[in-house]
C-alpha cells in the first residue's frame, strides 16, 4: 500500500527519492510522484503507472533541489491517474504533501474549504490536507519559527482517520515536516542529511540509524537535525535505534524475483528466529518476556489474531499451544475480531501476528484487546513497527526484510517462533512430559537443514507447474495441521497465479465441496500427520474416483501407484510439519505464476502491508 520517501541534505534530492520509491515498489501502487524545492519554489512531477515512468518526464533531470518528498499511491479515493497521484499542493502552491492512510471526514472538510473559496483538482482525500494547512497558516498572526508547524498541527486536529504526512513548504524551504497517526513512518538519520520513509528497506542503503515516530507526534527535519514535538507542540526527545538488516538483504541478490530469494532464505531466516532462544541446557529463553507460572495458570484462553498468511501461522500455533500448554486457543481474523465484541478479559492472553507490524486491522484488534484488559503479545518481523508500540510484549521473528507481496519466510519463521513460545509456556506450566519438549526442541533445531533438503524438490515442482498452469481451479486438501497448510498453499496460489483455488479439511469434502470435483481437476493433498494418514488417503481416493489428478505432498510412505505425482519431503514431528510442507506449495505458486508470465513479486490489486482498513 502507498509508500513515502523524503530527503533533506546536500545532494540532489530527485535521484534519491526515485531510488527510494523503486525500493518501495513491492508495497503495491498505481502511480508515483515527487516534489522538490528550489529557490523557494515547489516543483511537482507525477505519473500514472510505474515509478520508472518518472524518468521519462521532461525536466525531471533538471530538478536541482536538495529537499524533496515522494510517494507511490495505491488508489483508495479516486481512480489511478496522474491527477490523483501525490504530491498534492494547496491552491497557491505554497504547501505540498504526500500522505498514506485515509482521511475519513474528507468530505466534510472539502465542503468547509470549498465554502472558504478553495478549489479541488483531484478526487483524493489527500488534497484537502495542503489546503487545510494553508487555511490555518493564513490565520496565524505570530510569525515565528513554529508558524508552519502550528498550521500543520491545527490541520491535523481536524483530520479523522489514519495518516502519515510529509510536507514541504515555500515558507520554510530548508525544512520538512512529518506527522503520523496509525500509519507507518520512520526517519533515517544521516550525516548532514536526513531521510524519511514509510518502510525501512527504502532507505537502508543510506543509513541504519532510525528515529521511530509515534502516533500524533511531529518531526521537523533540517539537514543537520531532527526535532520532535508532541501534539501540544512541546519538544520531546527520541533515541536513535540501529537496525541490523543489511542493504543487500533487501535486494534480489541474483534471484529472478524476491519471492524465490525469500523461499531460499528460509533456512537462514529460521536460524535467526531460533537465535539463542533454545539453549542446549536449560529452558527456552525470551529476552523480552517475563511470564510466570502464576500468570499462565491464571489465563483461561489464548486468542491469536492476524490477517492472511499470518493468520495461517496462527492456525498452526493453535495446534501447538493447545497440545503443549492445554490452554484453549482461538484463532481469529483481525477484521472480524475487531467488530464482533469478542469475549475477552483480564484472563485472556491475546497474541497478534504481523510480519509488517503495520496491518491496520491487526493493530485495531490489538487496541480493542487492550481496552478489554487482556494481556497483549505481538509477533512481528519489524523492529519498532506500530504493533510493537501498542503491545504489552513484542517478540521478533528476525527473518530479515520480506519484500515480495506473497509471504513465505515470514510464515515459516512465525510458525517457528510460536512453537518456541509454546514450549516456553509449557516449560513454565510443566504441562507436558519433558521428553516431548526435548524432542520438539531437537526437531526445531533441525528445521533449517530440512528446509534446505526440501527446496531440492524445486525441479519436480517446476515440471508439475508446467502441467497445471492453465487450470481454472485447483483444490487443496488436508486434515488437522495439514489443513492449515492447505489454506496457506491455496492463498499463495490465488495471490500470485490468479487461479481460483479452495482449501478444505479433507473430511469436510463429502459435505458439499466434492460436488465440484470432476474429471481432470487438480487436487493437491498434504499428508504429514501419521495418525491421520489413512483417513487422508481415503479422502484423496474419493476425488481420484471422480477423475481428479492428484499431487501429494507427504513425508509418509504412501503407495506410489495411487497418485499422479508424489512429492516426498523430510520427516519431522507433525506439529512442526507446516514449516516443511509449505515449501513445495510456495514453489508451486511461484512456478505457476512464472509459467503464466505474471509479475510474481507485485501481484495485481495487492499490497505488501495493508495499512488501511
Ligand atoms: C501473504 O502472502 C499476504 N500478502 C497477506 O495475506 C499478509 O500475510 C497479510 O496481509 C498480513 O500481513 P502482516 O503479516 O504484515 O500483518
Amino acid at each position: 500500500m502507498c509508500g513515502i520517501v523524503g530527503y533533506i541534505g546536500k545532494q540532489k534530492a530527485s535521484p534519491i527519492l526515485i531510488n527510494g520509491l523503486l525500493r518501495l515498489e513491492y508495497r503495491g501502487y498505481d502511480s508515483a510522484g515527487i516534489a522538490t524545492i528550489e529557490e523557494n519554489k515547489i516543483n511537482i512531477m507525477k505519473v500514472k503507472g510505474r515509478v520508472k515512468n518518472l524518468y521519462n518526464l521532461d525536466g525531471i533531470d533538471n530538478l536541482k533541489g536538495t529537499i524533496g518528498i515522494a510517494h507511490t499511491r495505491w488508489a483508495t479515493h479516486g481512480i489511478p491517474s496522474t491527477q490523483n497521484a501525490h504530491p498534492h499542493s494547496d491552491n497557491s502552491k505554497e504547501f505540498a504533501v504526500v500522505h498514506n492512510g485515509i482521511i475519513e471526514n474528507y468530505n466534510d472538510l472539502k465542503t468547509f474549504l470549498t465554502e472558504k473559496g478553495y478549489k479541488f483538482y483531484s478526487q483524493t482525500d489527500t488534497e484537502i490536507i495542503p489546503n487545510l494547512v494553508h487555511y490555518y497558516y493564513q490565520k496565524e498572526d505570530k510569525d515565528d519559527d513554529l508558524k508552519v508547524l502550528r498550521a500543520v498541527k491545527n490541520a491535523c486536529a481536524d483530520l479523522k482517520g489514519s495518516y502519515a504526512i510529509e510536507l514541504v513548504t515555500s515558507h520554510a524551504p530548508n525544512k520538512m515536516i512529518v506527522v503520523r497517526k496509525d500509519s507507518p513512518l520512520v526517519i533515517g538519520k544521516g550525516d548532514g542529511e536526513n531521510y524519511i520513509s514509510s518502510d525501512i528497506p527504502a532507505i537502508l542503503s543510506f543509513t541504519k540509524d532510525f528515529y521511530l515516530i509515534d502516533d500524533n507526534e511531529f518531526a521537523v527535519l533540517t539537514r543537520d537535525a531532527v526535532e520532535f514535538y508532541n501534539n501540544k507542540l512541546e519538544k520531546i526527545n527520541k533515541k536513535v535505534e540501529s537496525i541490523q538488516w543489511s542493504a543487500t538483504s533487501a535486494e534480489k541478490d541474483g534471484y529472478d524475483d524476491y519471492m524465490l530469494k525469500e523461499i531460499h532464505e528460509q533456512p537462514n531466516a529460521i536460524r535467526e528466529t531460533i537465535g539463542s532462544r533454545l539453549p542446549e541446557d536449560g529452558p527456552c529463553y525470551f529476552e523480552d518476556l517475563n511470564f510466570t507460572k502464576e500468570y499462565l495458570d491464571s489465563i483461561n484462553k489464548i486468542y491469536i489474531v492476524a490477517c492472511g498468511t499470518a493468520m495461517h501461522a496462527g492456525l498452526v500455533g493453535k495446534n501447538i499451544l493447545e497440545k503443549l500448554c492445554k490452554i484453549q486457543t482461538e484463532v481469529d481474523i483481525a477484521s472480524e475480531f475487531r467488530y464482533r465484541d469478542p469475549l475477552i478479559n483480564t484472563q485472556t492472553l491475546c497474541i497478534f501476528i504481523s510480519q509488517s507490524g503495520e496491518t491496520a486491522d491487526t493493530i485495531a484488534a490489538l487496541k480493542l484487546a487492550k481496552q478489554k484488559g487482556a494481556t497483549t503479545l505481538a509477533i512481528t518481523n519489524v523492529i519498532g513497527s506500530s504493533i510493537t508500540r501498542e503491545a504489552d510484549y513484542s517478540i521478533y521473528t528476525h527473518a530479515g526484510p520480506e519484500i515480495a507481496v506473497a509471504s513465505t519466510k515470514a510464515y515459516t519463521s512465525q510458525v517457528v517462533l510460536i512453537s518456541i513460545l509454546a514450549i516456553y509456556f509449557a516449560e513454565l506450566l510443566e504441562s507436558v512430559d519433558t521428553k516431548i519438549i526435548k524432542n520438539l526442541k531437537t526437531e526445531i533445531l533441525k528445521l533449517p537443514a530440512k528446509i534446505e533438503e526440501t527446496i531440492k524438490v524445486d525441479k519436480q515442482i517446476q515440471e508439475f507447474s508446467r502441467k497445471v498452469f492453465q487450470e481454472k481451479d485447483i483444490f487443496f486438501l488436508g486434515r488437522g495441521i495439514d489443513c492449515t497448510v492447505a489454506q496457506e498453499g491455496s492463498l499463495k496460489l490465488k495471490e500470485i497465479s490468479y487461479i481460483h483455488s479452495e482449501a478444505y479439511a479433507a473430511g469436510e469434502l463429502k459435505h458439499g465441496p466434492i460436488a465440484l470435483i470432476e474429471k481432470g481437476i487438480t487436487v493437491i493433498g498434504i499428508i504429514t500427520d501419521p495418525q491421520l494418514v489413512e483417513k487422508s488417503v481415503s479422502n484423496i481416493q474419493e476425488v481420484i474416483t471422480r477423475g481428479a489428478k492428484t499431487l501429494i505432498i507427504t513425508n509418509q510412505d504412501l503407495p506410489q501407484n495411487h497418485f499422479d505425482t508424489i512429492i516426498k519431503i523430510p520427516e519431522v514431528n507433525y506439529l512442526l510439519s507446516p514449516v516443511i510442507s509449505v515449501v513445495p506449495l510456495q514453489l508451486l505458486s511461484y512456478y505457476i505464476s512464472k509459467e503464466k508470465g505474471l509479475d510474481v513479486d507485485k501481484p495485481r490489486n495487492l499490497a505488501k502491508s495493508v495499512t488501511v482498513e
